[in-house]
């Protein structure tokens, strides 16, 4: 059994689990620890059967040696020797904190730790429930980190319980970690120091300190077969989910484009929060916005692991740049890809300016064709339904004008649809009503997300309302396209498509604006009245002249 202790009390620890922790390591056990990058999975660092039963939890190859984790630098010399002044000035300025120095061993540390090298791994992490388990231990505690090997590493307690329950003896849940990617590790046995595992303490710092810093190839790429790496964890598949997944490094609209143009059904997707409203239709995991590395940190592990809740059949994700944190979570994703990589550095339309196209028509003109064509062009749709929908269940403000105008229309979260339709369908001075309050929402969230499309970068937005004109959407909009089609085409789809009979499908045809409303008030109209086929022709190359009009402005 796997005891999770609840140590933190708001900002006071709780001695009782510390202690009883404490005594686990002492007797050679298993205890999750968390820290500011990752949990571990920690034992007696001198214990050469403690750290065996490390292995044998995580499924761990044993020639990948562990980092030892120390409470202050003053233990360095413990188990470390021929200590360059470097180290103290490293300790000084970044511990405790994400950064692991390689240095060589002291005899006193097992071979079993080490993973038979003469040189250990060693950090002191910033956590006060860890700093405390160790000083009260009175040991150096050895964790890598505490996932099943080869799986994303946890970024809380959860995740150490998903793949550790019953085989740990303890999980000390100190909350979720504020760093999210693990130790940055540095050699500095050789010169000029050289970067093993980029990290939570970005290289950038690193130099400041030490100068030039040697970046180990395997940061940014795959091993090939045969080679042998400096920090021989590098050189496994690793934080991978389920589902195979492929990076897309170069601008975030670049790589935005990339996969509304590659995504199919029952793909999954990793982007900024700014792109998530593309992907309607994916199992989307947002790792924080644009301009937040320490976000996309902290969610990048989260974000990877729970696709393995999920049925999706193949991962695309956005990468960050190699600034600051960028080069942690960027390698992160990349080995979870297993260096699958695609890059669309230059893909960029960047001559374009943003172009908001609104879209509208009547049932069964042929709108989702147009939506297609739009989409594979890489421009954006908004579906304003599901916004409203979306906006229904997550504003409480929303709901309540509704409730206050109409009575009690919902079921938990969830619209009464029939209810509220019996109200407003043959009164029309309800209906308008209605159309008040909703449109008030939609507009407002509709503008928000043009904008972030805008801010990403992305070539454009369409806008895809039935009551586009008379919302206000339209005037968010640079150019309206009305779409039409023959009344009796749109007859016979109906009928097909919903499965109704022909005097329902025409009662609806007549309760939404007629032909001439669309000639009359878009800028442009698209008449639908041959095959799809030629519709999607005729609707692509008009978007075309929409986008080309707006390069020569
Ligand atoms: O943030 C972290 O570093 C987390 C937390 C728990 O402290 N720990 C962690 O441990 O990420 P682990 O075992 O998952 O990764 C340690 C990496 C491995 O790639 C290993 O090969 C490398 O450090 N390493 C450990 N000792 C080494 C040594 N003496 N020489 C070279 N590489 C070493
Ligand atoms: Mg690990």
């Amino acid at each position: 059994m796997t005891t999770v202790c609840y140590n933190m009390t708001g900002t006071e620890l709780d001695r009782e689990a510390i202690a009883y922790a404490a005594q686990v390591i002492r007797s050679g056990g298993l205890v999750a620890i968390p820290t500011e990058t990752v949990y571990g999975l920690g034992a007696n660092g001198l214990d050469p059967d403690a750290v065996k039963r490390i292995y044998e939890a995580k499924g761990r190859p044993s020639d990948n040696p562990l980092i030892l984790h120390v409470p202050t630098a003053a233990w360095l010399e413990r188990y470390c020797r021929s200590i360059p002044e470097s180290a103290y000035r490293l300790a000084k300025e970044f511990w405790p904190g994400p950064l692991t120095m390689i240095l060589p061993r002291k005899e006193l540390v097992p071979d079993q730790t080490t993973g038979g090298l003469d040189t250990v791994g060693i950090r002191c992490p910033n956590h006060p429930v860890t700093l405390a388990l160790i000083e009260a231990a009175d040991l150096p505690i050895a964790a890598p980190s505490a996932n099943t090997s080869g799986r994303p590493s946890c970024t809380a307690a959860e995740h150490v319980l998903e793949d550790m329950n019953g085989k740990i003896e303890c999980i000390l849940d100190g909350g979720p970690c504020t760093v999210g990617v693990e130790s940055t590790i540095v050699d500095l046995t050789c010169e000029p120091p050289r970067l093993l595992r980029p990290g939570g303490l970005p290289l950038e710092e690193l130099e400041r300190v030490l100068g030039t810093v040697e970046v180990d190839a395997v940061v940014t790429r795959q091993m090939g077969e045969g080679e042998k790496p400096r920090a021989p964890g590098m050189k496994y598949r690793h934080y991978a989910p389920h589902a195979p997944v492929t990076v897309v490094t170069g601008t975030p609209a670049a790589s935005a484009q990339y996969l509304l143009e590659h995504i199919e059904d029952g793909d999954g997707v990793i982007c900024y929060d700014e792109f998530a409203p593309l992907f309607p239709c994916a199992e989307v995991q947002r790792i924080g916005s644009l301009q937040n590395k320490g976000e996309q940190a902290r969610r990048v592990f989260d974000a990877l692991r729970s696709f393995d809740h999920t049925q999706v059949r193949r991962i695309l994700a956005q990468c960050p740049d190699s600034a600051g944190l960028g080069l942690a979570i960027g390698n992160r994703l990349k080995k979870a890809a297993g260096f699958h990589v695609v890059d669309v550095t230059g893909a960029d339309r960047s001559t374009e300016s943003f172009r908001v196209i609104g879209l509208t028509g009547g049932s069964g003109t042929g709108k989702t064709t147009a939506l297609q064509v739009l989409g594979a062009m890489g421009i954006a749709v908004i579906d304003c339904d599901q916004v409203y929908h979306e906006l229904l269940v997550s504003t409480p403000e929303l709901r309540q004008e509704l409730m206050a105008a109409f009575g009690d229309v919902f079921d938990g979260v969830h619209l009464k649809r029939k209810t509220l339709g019996a109200v407003v369908y043959h009164n029309a001075e309800q209906r308008e009503r209605l159309n008040q309050i909703t449109h008030r929402y939609v507009v407002a969230e509709v503008k928000t997300q043009i904008e972030d499309a805008k801010r990403a970068g992305m070539r454009g937005v369409a806008v895809d309302a039935i009551l586009l004109l008379e919302s206000g959407l339209g005037e968010l909009c640079d150019v309206t396209v009305g779409i039409t089609a023959p009344r009796e085409e749109r007859i016979r789809r109906l009928m097909e498509r919903d499965q109704i009979t022909r005097t329902y499908a025409c009662s609806r045809i007549d309760a939404q604006q007629p032909e001439r409303y669309y000639r009359e008030n878009c800028t442009f109209l698209l008449e639908n009245a041959s095959s799809r086929e030629a519709f999607a022709e005729q609707s692509e190359t008009l978007f075309q002249k929409i986008m080309e009009v707006n390069e020569h402005e």
